[in-house]
This record gives C-alpha cells, sequence and structure tokens, in this order.
C-alpha cells in the first residue's frame, strides 16, 4: 500500500508537471498539476483524448471551490457537505483559475473532493488543484485497480500509487449547478436519490444536451468483447443462444446460478452496490477470457443501478471500431 514517502514523491512528481496514477474511490485517475498547462496537454496525449474534453480538477477541500469558481451557489454548499469527501462532482461557473487546457475552454468548471484516504493525503500535501480524468486510454474500461493502470498505460504515467481496489467502483455522479436548474450530467458513485434529498426537489435522468463529455458517447466504458443484456435472470439461457459455431460466450451471473458448458462464468455479486464495485474487472476478465461476447442482465435502476445500467448501455452500444 503507500508510504508517507510514496505521497512525498507523487507531489513530487505533480510539482515537475509529471502524471501520478491516483487511487480514489470511484476509479484511478490519471493526475497532473491543474495549473500546469504542458502537464495538462500531456494528460490529452497519454489518454488519447481529445482536448475539447474537459478534465474534472480535484481539491482537498469544500472551501477551495472559492478559488476555482467564480459564484458557489447555495446548493453546491450543500451538496459538498452532505457528500464530499466522496463520488460526486459540481460543476460551477468557472474562475480565472481554471484554465482553457482544462475545461476545454467551457465557462464551466468540474470539482470533486474525492473520498480516499491516498488521494487526500496527496492532495493536502499538494496544496492545489489536480486535474484527474479516468487512467485508462480513451474509449477503454476505467481502472479499479493500480495494476490496471500500470497494464494500460505502461511507462507513460510516471508513478502509480497503489492505494487497493477501488471501493465504489464506478466514476462520480455529476451536477451541473452552473445553469438555472440543477442537471445531472452522468449517473455514479453518488445515488441521484441521495442528490434529491439533500436538494429536496427532482432532477431529470435525462442527461442535459449541450454537454460535451465523453462518458456521454454511446460506445464507452466498453471491453473488447461485445456486451450483450438480458432481461433479469434470462443471461443463461440467451448466452446458450448464442454459445457455439466458434463462438466463445460468457456469462456474468452471481455464484449461486449454475452454468452450463460450454459458458464461460463471471462471477459478479448479487447486490448492485457490489456489481457497482466488481463491473470493470469483469470487463476486463471477458477480455482476459478472450470471449467473443458477455452476457449480463441489467439491474433495476434505483442507488447504484442507475450508474451500472448507463456503463452497461454504453458497453452494449454499437461500436464505431
Ligand atoms: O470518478 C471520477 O469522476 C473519476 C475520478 C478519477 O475522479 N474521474 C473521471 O474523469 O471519471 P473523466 O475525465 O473520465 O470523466 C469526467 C467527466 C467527463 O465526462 C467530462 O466531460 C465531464 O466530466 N466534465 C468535466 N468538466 C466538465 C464541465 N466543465 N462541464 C461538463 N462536463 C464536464
Ligand atoms: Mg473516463
Amino acid at each position: 500500500m503507500t508510504s508517507p514517502e510514496s505521497i512525498a514523491a507523487a507531489v513530487a512528481v505533480l510539482r515537475r508537471g509529471g502524471l501520478v496514477g491516483l487511487p480514489t474511490e470511484t476509479v484511478y485517475g490519471l493526475a497532473a498539476d491543474a495549473e500546469n498547462e504542458l502537464a495538462v496537454r500531456r494528460i490529452f496525449a497519454v489518454k488519447g483524448r481529445p482536448s475539447t474534453h474537459p478534465l474534472i480538477v480535484h481539491v482537498a477541500q469544500a472551501s477551495s471551490m472559492e478559488s476555482w469558481a467564480t459564484s458557489v451557489p447555495p446548493e453546491a454548499h450543500r451538496l459538498a457537505s452532505a457528500f464530499w469527501p466522496g463520488p460526486l462532482t459540481l460543476v460551477l461557473k468557472r474562475s480565472p483559475r481554471a484554465s482553457d487546457a482544462v475545461t476545454g475552454g467551457q465557462d464551466t468548471v468540474a470539482l470533486r473532493v474525492p473520498g480516499h484516504p491516498v488521494a487526500l493525503a496527496v492532495l493536502r500535501a499538494f496544496d492545489g488543484g489536480v486535474a484527474a480524468p479516468s487512467a485508462n486510454r480513451f474509449g477503454r474500461v476505467s481502472p479499479t485497480r493500480a495494476e490496471h493502470v500500470r497494464a494500460d498505460l505502461g511507462s507513460d504515467v510516471d508513478l502509480v500509487l497503489d492505494g487497493g481496489p477501488a471501493r465504489v467502483g464506478v466514476e462520480s455522479t455529476i451536477v451541473d449547478l452552473s445553469g438555472d436548474e440543477p442537471l445531472l450530467l452522468r449517473p455514479g458513485g453518488v445515488p441521484v436519490e441521495s442528490v434529491e434529498k439533500v436538494l429536496e426537489r427532482r432532477i431529470s435522468r435525462v442527461p442535459g444536451r449541450k454537454i460535451r463529455a465523453p462518458g456521454l458517447l454511446p460506445s464507452h466504458y466498453a471491453p473488447r468483447a461485445g456486451v450483450l443484456l438480458a432481461e433479469p435472470g434470462g443471461a443463461v439461457a440467451k448466452a446458450l443462444a448464442l454459445a457455439g459455431n466458434g463462438r466463445k460466450v460468457a456469462v456474468a451471473v452471481p455464484e449461486a446460478v449454475e452454468v452450463p458448458e460450454p459458458l464461460v462464468a463471471l462471477r459478479i455479486p448479487a447486490d448492485v452496490d457490489g456489481l457497482a464495485r466488481e463491473l470493470y474487472t469483469v470487463f476486463r476478465l471477458a477480455d482476459e477470457a478472450k470471449v467473443d461476447v458477455a452476457v449480463i442482465s441489467v439491474p433495476g435502476e434505483e442507488g447504484l443501478g442507475l450508474a451500472v445500467v448507463d456503463r452497461l448501455r454504453r458497453a452494449a452500444a454499437p461500436r464505431s471500431s
């Protein structure tokens, strides 16, 4: 795990404009000094991500909102005190501290205080904003373990801190508070029901149209294997119908469900929080098993289910390549 020396080493890498694989409670981030334009540009180069797609700025405490945003509405304070440190990102009108490089030239900035002790230790010691997208190549599966980052990015990342497996497993919930009413830009680790409770109002589940967010492209978060969605309880039957003719088919089901030959069994937790935590690992296992298709049942959309269903739908969407 992580020693005080490795925290100091990570801060040194950030200060000289390098890239750090940073554990957070959602997924591992590819971190750079948010105020160093060259370092931020390196993130885009390493990820292979279009430079117009904005990054989340990670900070150590909620009071940093005032320096990165020009106006911080009361809703932002309420959500921050309810969920930070934690898997929530707030989009606010940006201040001059947030550069075009980080915001993709938009007039807003995305901010988050992550709920992982290693990320927080780095942010406190660094004492600045850290831009960090998920530490995967563009369009591929987000990493939830240090070894995923090393396998994906190799020597393109200067240092990877090992904070163990990510506790939440799906990316942060993004709420846009820069307009007239709160918008859900991406379902994630904080259930939208919990956000609604704090704001005492309903929020549309359908993401707004004006948003330029790569996580909103149809085919994203996808393994190389095809992903096919099944009705609850219908995954094994659907997988069996596809198997044969030289096609290798996996089915993702809880331990209690029997998986007949010739299907490959990918085991998932029976509860939706567990599924969120393991989802990206299951995508990776499907690729390691070199299956052509992985079949998985769609969970209900309550709690973390909304984020899981969102990622599953994107993984199952038609691919351009
Ligand atoms: O859980 C997470 O959010 C992880 C960890 C590392 O913190 N980060 C993450 O970053 O998922 P990334 O870059 O893979 O996704 C960030 C999303 C993108 O869809 C991006 O377009 C959106 O946040 N975003 C960032 N700034 C924005 C802004 N100003 N307005 C709208 N969307 C924004
Ligand atoms: Mg990502």
